[in-house]
């Protein structure tokens, strides 16, 4: 055999396999998302996410205590409302009573070196459940949906957020958001995370039950990216790059990895995020429970190769388990 077709000396150990990563998971590069009711008491498992709950901030403490002392390092916080008044502009997201600027509060005296994220958008909280604000013939009201936004995100910023991070995918909303924070002093208070390659996937469906915010009306393919889009990816990224985002974030993941790598390349002195959403969540652990492969394995093979394609941080439903696997 040629000498330079002999690849396998090099990985033969467990070790040398080790270093043949150009980055290792590490536990302060997961994210865990976290729904939050304005039930205090809840605990309410959620079905189509197996082991994933809807919690009360009363619940919060023993929830996210064993966490943090197992590693957990930040959290991204998202509001389900069950018993506020929605309407057409979302109202409800910035009451300062409500589920989310309440848990900031807490989390932040409860945990003072967790990281807290809190998404930002309206569709938990609007009567027809999209994303942004529309105009009487139903086409989006752009400015105003982005001034709204923004108002949103300086609130959950106001509330001691470190990282807002917006996920209606409204043009403009990075700019006025940046702009609003910038203006009210929290320029160098709060990170701006843009989901920016966010595409129209059907694999939210569990988030969207969980959160009870699918759509009253049509779907979200106006303003989500059309899931054949590289170029408008590529654009949409460019575009968050210069209108101030602080992190890029691509989503889903594991279908996108072609894109998270063009986001790399795109953004490249900038944190790069993926979330492994929902549906990716729920289709591991159906696959493991059908018998297809072992949990741990494919949990970690697919995180990996988001880290593989370039991402630095990752959104994962996975974390309490991967708090432990990672300590093995
Ligand atoms: C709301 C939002 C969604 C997700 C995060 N923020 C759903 C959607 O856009 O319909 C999906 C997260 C997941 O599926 O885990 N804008
Ligand atoms: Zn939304």
């Amino acid at each position: 055999m040629e000498i330079s077709s002999v690849l396998q000396g090099g990985y033969q150990h467990p070790l040398s396999r080790s270093w043949q990563a150009q980055r290792t998971l590490t536990k302060s590069m997961l994210m865990y998302p976290i729904f939050i009711t304005d039930e205090p008491d809840a605990r309410v498992e959620i079905p189509s996410l197996p082991g994933q709950c809807r919690w009360g901030v009363n619940k919060l403490q023993e929830f996210l205590e064993p966490l943090v002392k197992k590693g957990l390092r930040s959290v991204i916080l998202f509001g389900v409302p069950l018993h506020c008044d929605k309407d057409e502009r979302g109202t409800p997201a910035d009451d300062p009573n409500g589920p989310v600027i309440a848990s900031i509060r807490l989390l932040r005296k409860l945990f003072p070196e967790l990281y807290i994220a809190a998404d930002v958008c309206l569709c938990e909280y609007t009567s027809h459940g999209h994303c942004g604000l529309f105009r009487q013939d139903g086409s989006i009201d752009q400015a105003p949906s982005a001034q709204r936004i923004a108002e949103v995100a300086l609130s959950y910023a106001r509330a001691g957020a470190h990282c807002v991070a917006p996920s209606d995918m409204m043009d403009g909303r990075i700019k006025a958001i940046k702009r609003a924070l910038i203006d009210n002093g929290y320029g160098n208070q709060c990170t701006l995370m843009s989901y920016s390659a966010k595409f129209a996937s059907a694999l939210y469906g569990p988030f969207r039950d969980a959160a009870g915010s699918a759509p009253a009306f049509g779907d979200r393919k106006c303003y989500q990216l059309p899931p054949t889009a590289k170029g408008l990816a590529r654009r949409a990224i460019k575009r968050d790059v210069a209108e101030g985002a602080d992190i890029i974030m691509v989503k889903p993941a594991l279908p996108y990895l072609d894109v998270i790598q063009d986001a790399k390349e795109l953004a490249e002195d900038h944190p790069l995020a993926c979330y492994q959403v929902s549906g990716e969540y729920a289709m591991v652990v159906a696959g493991a429970r059908a018998g297809v492969y072992d949990l741990k394995v494919m949990a970690f093979e697919t995180v990996e190769s988001m880290i593989r394609a370039g991402c630095t941080l990752i959104l994962t439903y996975f974390i309490p388990q991967f708090l432990d696997w990672l300590d093995e």
